[in-house]
């Protein structure tokens, strides 16, 4: 495995408790998506609770560069919508940054467009797969060349797009949007069809913004060319940020969290479920309904925590909390397994390569299969120093281990947490009590 870029490193000494009120950044996946339909809609978006992470800075970059004005102050965003074709031609590669979301989701729009174009990005997104939205976009009509084995760069000649039906190979939101997103410039109907129903975000924002969208069962479909109007919309705190203290709680004997306006999107909430199920006393409040999207407050309290296997169907809509609930394995009784989750590996890192070694440099015993983990319970994580690999998820979940890790645990590499959470270790110090 390659060792990450940065040298920063971090420290997380074990707490007495983790106690307090927290206010995360914006949701990153609904924030991506606000901000490029606010971009080809008539009018103006105004997006109050913009994600913080550098991911949608990157989206935010990207349509500057295609000619859109936008004005950002902190995370209150106004975006000037230029209409469904109405990008300019960007005089040099649009750089996506980190952001797999970022590439594949606006891949989508650029497809449709009256001009060529370029998506470029780090080392880290330079080794994920674009094929699955280069076939499907190719099935439309667009032309896409990438870097040999469908890795970006990607370099996209705008065409006229036809609609088509289709079911994507593997369960990916990030896919079903860049379809439906091309399929806004497509004439005709175009439909997704989803074997595990993916986030939805995509389905509630086009609603939201008035596109002809029907939503049956797993059968998602848009009617193209696409009208959509500009609108102010809030977005929810995200939940894949609040997984790490929902874990973190459950490692320290008389914690206890509040975590406030959070999404309770239920495409989202497998990791409540999931937790519930295994004995974490989580109660939501002050539930609400903002622009589409579910809302809440999260109230977690330390129990102790039985594991299992975490159920197939369930992977998709967990998938971004499976590093940090492979380390609650290990203080579990029983202990956490899963599979169905070769995603992973073509994350920011191949993340079950990266937990398990993470896992075992904490002195933990831990299985890995091609799909899954096996994390025994019952076991007393060592301090010791971990590797990011430059993958915030990696970064954050192993910060959190060392909250309950006799003598601590180091995290090299642990600027990379920018990358959906920069507040991550400020937030972590203010619950923090030693
Ligand atoms: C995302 C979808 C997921 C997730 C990513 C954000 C999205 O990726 O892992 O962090 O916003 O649609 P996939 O679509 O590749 O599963």
């Amino acid at each position: 495995m390659r060792a990450a870029s940065s040298c920063s490193i971090r420290r997380i000494e074990p707490v007495r408790k983790v106690e307090g009120r927290l206010r995360l950044p914006g949701d990153k996946s609904i924030s991506h998506r606000y901000a490029m339909l606010g971009a080809v809609a008539e009018g103006s978006t105004e997006i109050q609770g913009f994600a913080s992470s550098a991911d949608c800075q990157s989206t935010l970059d990207c349509l500057l560069g295609l000619g859109v004005r936008i004005e950002q102050e902190g995370n209150h965003v106004k975006i000037e919508g230029r209409g469904i074709t109405g990008l300019r031609k960007p005089s040099g590669p649009l750089n996506a940054g980190n952001s797999g979301s970022t590439m594949r989701m606006l891949c989508g729009i650029l497809a449709g467009q009256s001009f060529n174009s370029m998506l470029t990005g780090d080392e880290s997104l330079s080794r994920r797969p674009m094929k699955r939205v280069i076939e499907p976009l190719t099935r439309m009509g667009a032309r896409i060349h990438s870097a040999p084995g469908g890795l970006p760069p990607l370099e996209i000649e705008g065409a006229r797009l036809t609609a088509i039906h289709y079911q994507p190979p593997v369960a990916s939101a990030q896919v079903k949007s860049a379809v439906l997103f091309a399929g806004l410039l497509a004439e005709g109907e175009t439909e997704v069809y989803e074997l595990i129903p993916t986030r939805n975000h995509t389905e509630i924002a086009l609603e939201q913004m008035g596109a002809a969208l029907v939503r049956s069962g797993n059968h998602i479909t848009v009617r193209g060319p696409a009208l959509l109007h500009g609108l102010r919309v809030q977005i929810p705190r995200d939940i894949s940020s609040a997984a790490f203290f929902l874990v973190a709680a459950l490692l320290v004997p008389g914690s206890r969290l509040t975590i406030e306006n959070v999404g309770l999107n239920p495409t989202r909430t497998a990791i409540l479920d999931v937790l519930c199920g295994m004995g974490a006393p989580i109660r939501t409040h002050n539930l609400r309904n903002i622009n589409g999207e579910p809302v809440g407050d999260i109230e977690i309290t330390y129990s102790e925590i039985e594991g299992g296997e975490l159920p197939l169907e369930s992977i998709p809509n967990l998938i971004d909390e499976l590093p940090v609930l492979a380390v609650l394995g290990a203080h579990t009784s029983q202990g956490i397994s899963f599979r169905g989750a070769a995603e992973l590996r073509v994350k920011e890192s191949d993340r079950l390569a990266v937990v398990a070694e993470n896992l075992r440099r904490l002195g933990a015993k831990v299985e890995e299969f091609p799909d899954g983990l096996h994390v025994p319970g019952g076991q007393k994580l060592r301090g010791s120093t971990v590797e990011s690999y430059g993958d915030h998820r990696i970064a954050m979940a192993f910060a959190i281990a060392g909250l309950a890790a006799e003598g601590g645990v180091a995290v090299h590499g642990s600027d990379c947490t920018a990358v959906s959470f920069p507040e991550f270790f400020a937030t972590l110090a203010e619950v923090s009590h030693y």
